[in-house]
């Protein structure tokens, strides 16, 4: 049933209390044609009550036109403020964005971060921003895995269905998301709950298969037959199996760029009220799959760029592909075993 617009208000006051929104604080609510009014009035709101100085800033939309499907992370890298001068300092002013329209992954958005404003996405609709309202617990499970994650130096994801997957990890940190923005510069995205890291430029291995059921962003598909992904120096080399395979390669073929076959971002789910089945009650215009992401004991990982912290791939296509019933290990710490999180015991929800 459909959430009312009262308590998606009272959800918004909550997720921007977390927020470390009070009366001393300025609230941009970022908004374009596209986004939902009522996210975009409930945000408003909440941010009233609690004492904020308000203001919304809108901005056309843009259109790449390389971008195939209207998801709103089919393609990354441009936005509606790319370049646009008077809307960057108008959000800068803020202490905290609530971001309606999704800049992620553009350069602007770092240069929002970096300085010292929060941003918080919130594009889901109001039904999975109601299920998955963040809580501290949230939080205090994403960060006690973190604190493994950034002492490890090795990635393992193995699987019965063929996967064995390793990387080094150093060069890049771990970024955690757990639902609101409560430090100086920090991105967050309601709904969420998981974290990731990037490996070592050169130093992803081995291979990568997609079984039955796992979920392809954005296509937002069930796999229904095996994908094998042989990967050497950070590259998908090779993409084989059946009709999914020929699927994922002639769509990221499309772009004519060798760097949108680098690994990206690779990471595990702990949000434990992320079903994998949410994908297929929803429409594919309804959401950008955030369920996917984060269910708990998902292997995610991702395809091309990591310029948002400050890797040197700049590129428009983006896979996000988690895995189920896979077994992740850093250095000698299993995290995930088959699809079920096992350590450290302060991250099991
Ligand atoms: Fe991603």
């Amino acid at each position: 049933m459909p959430v009312n617009d009262t308590q998606l208000s009272q959800m918004f006051e909550e997720v921007l209390t977390l927020s470390k929104v009070d009366a001393t604080q300025s609230v941009a609510v970022l908004k374009s044609g596209y986004s939902d009014p009522r996210t975009v009035r409930a945000a408003t709101d909440a941010a009233l009550r609690l004492g904020a100085k308000v203001y919304g800033v809108e901005l056309p939309a843009f259109n790449d036109p390389r971008a195939i499907g209207n998801d709103l992370t089919a393609i990354v890298g441009q936005t509606p403020l790319s370049g646009h001068k008077a809307a960057l300092e108008a959000l800068m002013a803020a202490d905290l964005i609530v971001d309606t329209m999704m800049l992620l992954h553009s350069p602007e958005q770092e240069q929002i971060l970096k300085s010292g404003t929060r941003m918080l996405l919130a594009v889901e609709p109001p039904e999975m921003l109601a299920r998955m309202l963040p809580t501290l617990d949230d939080k205090r499970r994403v960060e006690a895995a973190a604190e493994v994650f950034r002492n490890a130096s090795t990635f393992h994801a193995a699987s019965k269905a063929g996967t064995d997957f390793h990387a080094r990890l150093g060069q890049y940190p771990v970024v955690t998301e757990y639902g609101f923005a409560d430090e100086p510069g920090r991105w967050d995205h309601w709904p969420s709950g998981f974290l990731f890291s990037w490996p070592d430029e050169t130093s992803a291995e081995g291979v990568i298969v997609l079984d039955v059921g796992d979920i392809l962003l954005p296509f937002k598909r069930y796999a229904q037959s095996q994908v094998v992904l042989e990967i050497s120096e950070g590259y998908i080399r090779k993409i084989s199996g059946g009709f999914d395979a020929d699927f994922l390669r002639s769509y990221m073929e499309h772009f004519k760029d060798p760097e949108v076959f680098a690994l990206s971002h690779i990471g595990w789910g702990l949000q434990p009220r992320a079903e994998w089945s949410a994908m297929g009650l929803h429409d594919k215009n309804d959401a950008i799959a955030m369920d996917a992401r984060a269910f708990q004991g998902n292997f995610l990982f991702s395809t091309g760029p990591n310029t948002e912290v400050g890797g040197p791939r700049n590129t428009p296509c983006h896979m996000d592909i988690p895995l189920r019933h896979c077994t992740i290990r850093l250095d000698d710490t299993t995290v995930v075993e088959a699809g079920r999180v096992v350590a450290p015991e302060a991250s099991i929800g």
